[in-house]
């Protein structure tokens, strides 16, 4: 009698199944078809009965199936009967699955990650971190709706987390917010800002404060002396590369922790713990250099902050800041929760904000899941 693999776990998919044996520790995508012969592998048919229920579907393809099984079969994904020493996965816990799915996803191994995780929600419903971890490896993997109803569960259980509300508004089909709510910008970077800077420089390879700052300098030219202001400066990655060149350095940002990292790191002349729009509303100085470099893409509506910025600026100073670059709308917020700007919406901002664009380049900016992301640098005039 043909049977799955008791150490199997089975994921469905929009067109079939993804396999991941626990023991083996090994992944199978499964076409609908391979779906199928898998179910109908379920310790009540020999070969000829399982011919015989799958006539109607394969009908004259039974012989590639007769031999993909015979594959399986040697590759320990089916048995010919239930076989000794292989273990159960109907016996792990939920504890030992998700701790199953960390180490998977260590090892770069998201979707079978996933599947583990998927089986420990099933077990362990109301355990809110479960719930969270699935969305996190489903938005990894791609499968949306996978994600959305995780994190909508976890959100009934956990309603006060802003970063996963936002995470909810960007897998959904919602008009996007004008940009990300300081609720969501404190959590995240409140979160992160003990490995910002590993993180970014390391897995993530985040070089947008060294391109940036190069092409802003080619408008600058060989100008010192400056005062510079840093918007959304964090933990001040990006001030460094400013230090030499500035008489007075200003950075601003939101969050506290990223500003006592800022601290620490010494580059700064001034740091204010402010929201940008706010800030810019209520400043009354003005700087040769306005710099935002991964910041705007916390905002949809560049507008917000391009046309208060204008005034800050001195005669002939200069406004750069960097993005990710979109294709579709105008601006658009991604799954990553990150908003995509279109070139030619960014030139339009910039020139309804009277300034003129000096360059606008297209650069990686860093990498995410080891695909490079491509940024836009923008580099304007007053
Ligand atoms: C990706 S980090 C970039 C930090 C730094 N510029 C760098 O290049 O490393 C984005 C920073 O922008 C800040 N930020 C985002 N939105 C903000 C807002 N509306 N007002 C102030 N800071 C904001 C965040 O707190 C975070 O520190």
């Amino acid at each position: 009698m043909l049977i799955l693999s008791p150490s199997v776990l089975l994921s469905t998919t929009a067109d079939g199944y993804v396999a991941y044996d626990v023991h083996l520790d090994r992944l199978y995508r499964l076409n609908p078809t391979a779906a199928l012969v898998v179910e109908l592998c379920d310790g009540t048919r020999d070969l000829a009965a399982l011919e015989r229920d799958l006539a109607t579907v394969v009908r004259d393809d039974w012989p590639h199936w007769r031999d993909w099984l015979a594959t399986a079969v040697c590759d320990r994904l089916v048995y010919e009967s239930m076989p000794d020493g292989v273990p159960s996965v109907a016996a792990a816990g939920p504890a030992e699955l998700a701790t199953q799915a960390d180490e998977l996803q260590q090892r770069d191994r998201v979707l079978a990650a996933f599947v583990c995780q998927q089986r420990a929600s099933g077990l362990a419903p109301d355990d809110p971190a479960v719930s969270l971890r699935l969305g996190e490896l489903a938005h990894i993997v791609g499968r949306r709706d996978d994600a959305r109803n995780a994190y909508q569960h976890y959100l009934s259980q956990c309603p006060d987390d802003a970063e996963v509300a936002h995470l909810m508004t960007a897998l959904s089909d919602e008009a996007p917010p004008s940009r990300v709510s300081n609720r969501c910008i404190e959590q995240l970077y409140g979160r992160f800002a003990g490995f910002y800077d590993e993180n970014m420089l390391g897995e993530l390879g985040y070089c947008a404060p060294e391109r940036l700052h190069r092409a802003a300098t080619s408008a600058l030219g060989t100008r010192t002396g400056l005062s510079v202001l840093d918007l959304g400066c964090g933990t001040g990655l990006n001030g460094s590369r400013w230090r030499d060149q500035a008489t007075h350095l200003t950075g601003l940002d939101l969050s506290e922790p990223m500003i006592a990292k800022a601290r620490a790191r010494g580059v700064y002349d001034r740091l204010d713990t402010a929201e940008i729009t706010a800030w810019l509303d209520t400043a009354s100085e003005r700087f040769d250099v306005i710099v935002a470099c991964d910041t705007l893409i916390y905002f949809g509506d560049l507008t917000q902050v391009v046309r208060p910025a204008r005034p800050r600026l001195t005669a002939g100073g200069v406004l750069a800041f960097s993005l990710e670059r979109g294709e579709c709308d105008a601006y658009q917020l991604s799954d990553s929760g990150r908003f995509t700007h279109r070139p030619d919406y960014v030139s339009s901002v910039v020139s309804a904000a009277n300034l003129t664009l000096v360059s606008l380049d297209e650069t990686v900016v860093r990498h995410e899941y080891g695909q490079p992301v491509i940024g836009l640098l923008a580099v304007c005039r007053r």
